[in-house]
């Protein structure tokens, strides 16, 4: 075997690369399987051989639940702010501004977007990133270097050559719409406060104190400005394309121009085809080219005097409010909902506008059929700013918020210290149970496929599934009476159930739906309980003593455990199968039916996780590597297996099976 010093260069090397590969150029080349494998492989390596260990390894980047909370240090040179326009004339002024201080010199512009996340200052020392700052108050900032570890595109290890020994380079961090929409439907779903605009979504994520949270929302970065004693060039592009060269992301929009038509021309073109982009942009950046006429024109008190942001002017639209109605989630909470005169705004057409609570209600004053301003500028929910009051039609009441839960017709309750009503009759009213077992089937709860809204709501009417425990008794017959079902979509969502009995306790504890009880703070909770009847019994200073349990959540669990159908749901879980308690790491399961034999897993599987089928092999006695060999006994292909990997098993006539036939062999 190599000397496992060198495979660990080679193998971080070849990560790097294909990090590169797929973050930053968006060209992967190999499959995300092999490249899990080379990842796994470094992994063992490097945890058998501690002395290789490297904070800058491609493994460091997944993050630990740990961060020991972030230092501040002051910046090598300060974070400044540019000075903005909302106009092309402004623009314009600023070019010739800029010209008549440099009489006679040939000026170039550079022309790049204006990215709407956090401004982020990183430190590189031989290659290697030492620090990352955020712009804090532009002295001084908070050093995050481990959350911005986990950012795939920002290289930890530069690539190419001729970067200084020592620089620094500044760029945004932004969250992608992508990322973006995935965060805020699932924190609708868990009913959490929803991020406005990826701006404020990023800057919270940069502040987490859990870079495995960092890491999970699939943060980018973009960098536009390199600083340092021994830049390779005298301007601003081509030190930008050297970034670019180094593993930096430069985006391609960044334009070298001659002239003022240019000019105008990158602001015509940007103002719609930023729409395209993959992340939100608030503006455009000018910036001098030249690093001496930089120099020559210098700062003001706050920005420099060598650049200038255009910003895009907010879309707004006028549109008349058809009526107001009021949302009841899984929780209780109720949402006024402005509904609109279809209006189109931002390249999409607005029907319906949160007025998220009463104060932001009566704050805007809202009468009957008023004509309100929705705006869009970088926030994807669109957002009523105002009511044109001149517009306002004689006699139009006010609208108020409802003082009964509009589903179910209860008293609403305002949540102390918070803006929120809530309908009380957790238990009777019909989209807080609907939502409930709507939640408890959810992917990363019990992953229970093919029981959407639609479904959980006629399942609801119908009597099946009036609470989440009724899941287990459904049948075939009850599922066929509801429409779009038929037998074989019947059967696997049965199948779903059944194999949901397997699903850790952990994610028992988040489906169960208790309030504030989110999806760390349950795992958190069933590692420290072992099973649900310590849960059900420990008194509020005992779940105190859990790590992310305060006097709220303790007395949530407390009230949630008290409630008579909640102790029912819970017995029926129980006789159904659920796993109700950590599941033990004994020798309970090991057997040695695989003993000498050793397994490469490849492609996905219906039936178990690669993890489990991993932790299946391993528990009977089996080994499990990552990449087919002379040695290998046997190839668990799943589907979408690689034709690499097919073709070379089939060379060396190594069996390829498929789950089932893996756990016949288990005695499964
Ligand atoms: S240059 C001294 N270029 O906007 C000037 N900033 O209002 C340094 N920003 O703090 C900044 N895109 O966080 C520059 N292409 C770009 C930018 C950009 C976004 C942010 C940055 C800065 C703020 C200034």
């Amino acid at each position: 075997m190599k000397n496992p010093g060198a495979r660990v260069i080679e193998l971080r090397k070849a990560i790097n690369e294909h990090n590169h590969k797929y973050y930053v150029e968006n060209s992967p080349e190999i499959s995300d399987y092999d490249y899990d494998m080379l990842v796994k492989e470094l992994e063992k390596l490097e945890q058998e051989h501690p002395e290789l260990y490297d904070p800058l390894s491609p493994t460091q980047r997944v993050g630990s639940d740990l961060s020991k909370g972030f230092e501040q240090v002051p910046h090598i040179y300060p974070m400044l702010s540019l000075s903005n326009t909302y106009s092309i004339d402004d623009v314009d002024s600023w070019v010739r501004r800029v010209r008549e201080a440099l009489p006679g010199q040939d000026v170039k512009i550079v022309g790049e977007m204006k990215f709407d996340g956090s401004g982020i200052s990183l430190i590189y020392e031989h290659g290697r990133l030492v620090r990352a700052v955020t712009r804090g108050d532009g002295e001084k900032g908070d050093v995050v270097t481990d959350n911005v570890k986990t950012i795939g595109s920002i290289p930890l290890e530069l690539r190419g050559e001729g970067w200084p020994e020592r620089f620094e380079i500044r760029g945004e961090i932004v969250m992608p719409w992508e990322s973006f929409d995935r965060l805020n439907a699932e924190r609708a779903f868990n009913e959490e406060p929803l991020f406005a605009n990826p701006r404020n979504a990023c800057s919270g994520t940069l502040k987490l104190l859990n870079p495995a949270e960092v890491r999970r929302r699939g943060l980018d970065a973009y960098f536009y400005y390199l600083l340092g004693e021994e830049l390779p060039f005298d301007n601003h592009y081509d030190n930008m394309m050297a970034a670019r060269s180094w593993g930096f992301k430069v985006s391609d929009a960044m334009t070298l121009m001659d002239s003022l038509e240019e000019v105008d021309r990158y602001i015509n073109h940007w103002d719609t085809a930023r729409r395209q982009l993959p992340v939100a942009t608030d503006g455009l950046v000018f910036k001098v080219n030249s690093l001496r006429q930089q120099l020559n024109l210098g700062f003001t008190a706050k920005s420099p005097r060598w650049a200038v942001a255009y910003k895009f002017p907010a879309e707004r639209a006028l549109t008349r409010l058809r009526f107001v109605s009021f949302d009841v989630g899984r929780m209780g909470i109720i949402t006024p909902v402005a509904n609109l005169e279809p209006v189109l705004l931002s390249g999409t057409i607005v029907k319906r506008a949160s007025l998220h609570n009463e104060d932001i209600m009566t704050t805007l004053d809202i009468h009957e059929h008023d004509m309100l301003y929705v705006e869009k500028g970088g926030e994807i929910i669109p957002k009523i700013t105002g009511v044109d009051v001149a517009a306002r039609e004689g006699g139009a009441e006010p609208v108020r918020f409802v003082s009964h839960c509009p589903a179910c017709g209860t008293r609403l309750v305002r949540v102390e210290g918070e803006a929120a009503w809530v309908c009380p009759n957790k238990y009777g009213c019909p989209p807080q149970i609907i939502g409930r077992v709507e939640h408890f089937v959810g992917r990363r709860m019990m992953n229970i496929d093919g029981i959407g809204e639609e479904t959980a709501a006629a399942l609801y009417e119908a009597g099946y599934v009036t609470r989440y425990s009724d899941l287990y008794s459904l049948t075939v017959d009850q599922l066929l009476t509801i429409e779009g079902f038929a037998q074989r979509s019947a059967e696997r969502v049965l199948a779903g159930i059944e194999a949901s009995k397997q699903v850790p306790f952990e994610r028992v504890v988040y489906a169960l739906s208790i309030p504030f009880v989110g999806e760390t703070t349950a795992k958190k909770i069933a590692r420290a309980v072992g099973d649900i009847d310590t849960l059900m019994s420990l008194p509020a200073e005992q779940l105190e003593a859990i790590e992310d349990v305060g006097p709220r959540i303790a007395q949530s669990i407390i009230e949630y455990f008290q409630a008579p159908v909640n102790r029912e749901n819970i017995e029926r879980l129980r006789e159904a199968g659920v796993r109700l308690a950590v599941e033990q790491q004994s020798t309970e399961g090991h057997t040695d039916l695989l003993q000498g034999k050793t397994f490469v897993i490849s492609g996905v599987f219906d039936l178990h996780s690669r993890d489990e089928y991993k932790d299946l092999i391993e528990r009977n006695g089996g080994k499990n590597v990552g990449s087919i060999s002379k040695k290998t006994d046997y190839v668990l292909a799943g589907a979408n297996m690689g034709p690499a990997k097919l073709e070379k098993a089939g060379k060396l006539g190594i069996p390829i099976i498929d789950e089932n036939e893996f756990l016949r062999m288990i005695g499964r």
